[in-house]
């Protein structure tokens, strides 16, 4: 009798953390009606956004490109992507509609995570002195000319209040960077005078945002880009928008009539999108309550610390793991997005990766199949909800600029560029981003839209605008 009931009680215990996993799966719900009312969401709040300062969650920021590059742009130019848990310093030597990119070089160097949370001048002497050092493997007979300044492109992926092309205040920090005294500040003025203090001369030319030198570096390989979409640590989009269809705008209508816009969709929130009591404790825990709530259930950042909370639960409520609560189980964020992708991509019978990665990260061991499989389970569904999401605002993109319908058999192509460690290494949550673009726009629309993968194009893209905005002329060309 004992042995039955211990039997009967274990299978209750099963059927308990079942139901959580199904309860959640039913929260994240996204079917096609759902996924349409965000994309019309994310179409209106664009329109709110324009409209005026501060209509919408939607920033829909002038980013004061009104020229994407055409390949005609020449020289040596640097180029500094400040943007996630790594930043990158890059040399290209532009050769002009012939040459192209002659000459690229990158180094990548890691943020120590007391700098995330640290002071200003802190973050940017790193920074600078990183700069610095790359600048200093310049071969002899690169840089054209001695009395030639060097120029930069920098690319800070958070945020910024653009005042011009090479100037901008920022609004707020996110994805887990937190430094007070730099909110407010000209980004560039703090680059410039930690180069100063270390004695680097060197000028910024452009300041963008990495969906920004995406788009950039996308157009110039491809002059039917007309959008950009980081789906990284972080997630957001830009785009091209008419420049008479921006109400906010008061400066001159550009020569081209165009205005690269940075949406800062992290931002999106509508009640049309699945939001779980996990996704409410993590906003709440985190270091940007209330902020970036598309972000939070998109991207890289997050996903892997959403999948943790649930299992938590499961844990605790159902013994899903046994009688105790892993103890590393409870530490936020151990539980990172990569450790999720390759869970979710083991297709070994055994599951041997799953069984591998809770014993590595977790101290979790003695796992039965059964189990691993209501975890590859559970990775697959905070993927798809994400995965579906950004399809969805990808769709509201398109309405705006009217390339969600065919027009009496038009072949028009739109190229979207995209980017990120998420898009670039997690196969499942790619494939089903592409997939619900298709769902959703139908076959012959999705013929003419193209996904494609911009390699780096956000430094490279930098560098292309610093070279179109330089303080030199061509005649000065050496
Ligand atoms: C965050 C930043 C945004 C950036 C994105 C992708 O959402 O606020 O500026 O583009 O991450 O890196």
């Amino acid at each position: 009798a004992l042995v039955v009931r211990h039997r009967m009680k274990s299978s209750g215990k099963w059927a308990q953390a079942i139901s959580i996993l199904k309860e959640f799966e039913e929260k994240c719900g996204t079917n096609i009606s759902k996924l349409k009312q965000v994309a019309d969401a994310m179409t209106v709040e664009m329109h709110a956004g324009l409209a005026s300062e501060g209509g919408s969650k939607l920033k829909m920021i002038i980013s004061y490109v009104d020229n994407l590059p055409t390949g005609d742009e020449k020289g040596l130019f640097y180029a500094l992507d400040l943007g996630g848990t790594n930043f990158r310093v890059l040399r290209v030597q532009l050769g002009g509609k012939e040459h192209r990119v002659v000459k690229q070089e990158f180094e990548e160097v890691s943020i120590p995570p007391h700098l995330m949370t640290g002071s200003s001048d802190a973050l940017f002497d790193y920074i600078a002195s990183a700069l610095a050092k790359f600048v200093a493997t310049e071969s002899e007979g690169l840089h054209f000319s001695p009395d030639r300044q060097r120029e930069l492109g920098f690319t800070f992926s958070f945020p910024v209040r653009q005042t011009s092309i090479s100037s901008g205040t920022l609004i707020k920090w996110t994805k887990g960077f937190s430094i007070d005294d730099t909110v407010g500040q000209d980004v560039v003025g703090e680059l410039t005078k930690a180069m100063e203090r270390i004695g680097l001369d060197m000028r910024v030319t452009a300041l963008v945002n990495d969906t920004i030198g995406t788009l950039a570096g996308g157009r110039y390989n491809n002059p039917d880009v007309v959008a950009a979409v980081i789906l990284g640590t972080g997630t957001n989009a830009a785009y091209v928008e008419r420049a008479h269809a921006i109400p906010k705008w008061h400066g001159l209508l550009p020569k081209s009539g165009d205005m690269v816009i940075n949406m800062e969709w992290g931002n999106f929130r509508s009640s049309h999108l699945p939001i779980t009591e996990y996704d409410q404790a993590l906003d709440a825990e985190s270091l940007n309550p209330g902020e970036q709530i598309f972000e939070k259930i998109i991207s890289g950042m997050y996903l892997g610390e959403i999948v943790r909370r649930v299992l938590c639960k499961m844990a605790e409520e159902a013994a899903f793991f046994g009688d105790t609560v892993p103890a590393k189980l409870k530490i936020p964020f151990i539980l990172r997005t990569p450790h999720m992708s390759a869970m979710h991509h083991d297709t070994s019978p055994d599951l041997k990766i799953v069984a591998a990665k809770l014993k590595d990260i977790l101290e979790i061991s003695n796992t039965s199949l059964k189990m691993r499989k209501v975890i590859v389970e559970l990775c697959d569904i905070v993927a798809s909800r994400g995965a579906r999401l950004s399809a969805a605002g990808i769709v509201g993109i398109l309405k705006k600029i009217g390339r969600d319908t065919v027009k009496d058999g038009e072949k028009q192509k739109s190229v979207v560029s995209l980017d990120g460690g998420l898009y670039e290494h997690y196969t499942k949550f790619r494939t089903c981003m592409e997939d619900t673009l298709v769902e959703l726009l139908g076959e012959e629309v999705s013929n003419n839209i193209v996904i494609e993968h911009s390699n780096d194009g956000s430094g490279i893209g930098a560098a292309l605008l610093a070279a179109s905005h330089s303080q030199y002329t061509e005649a000065d060309e050496s």
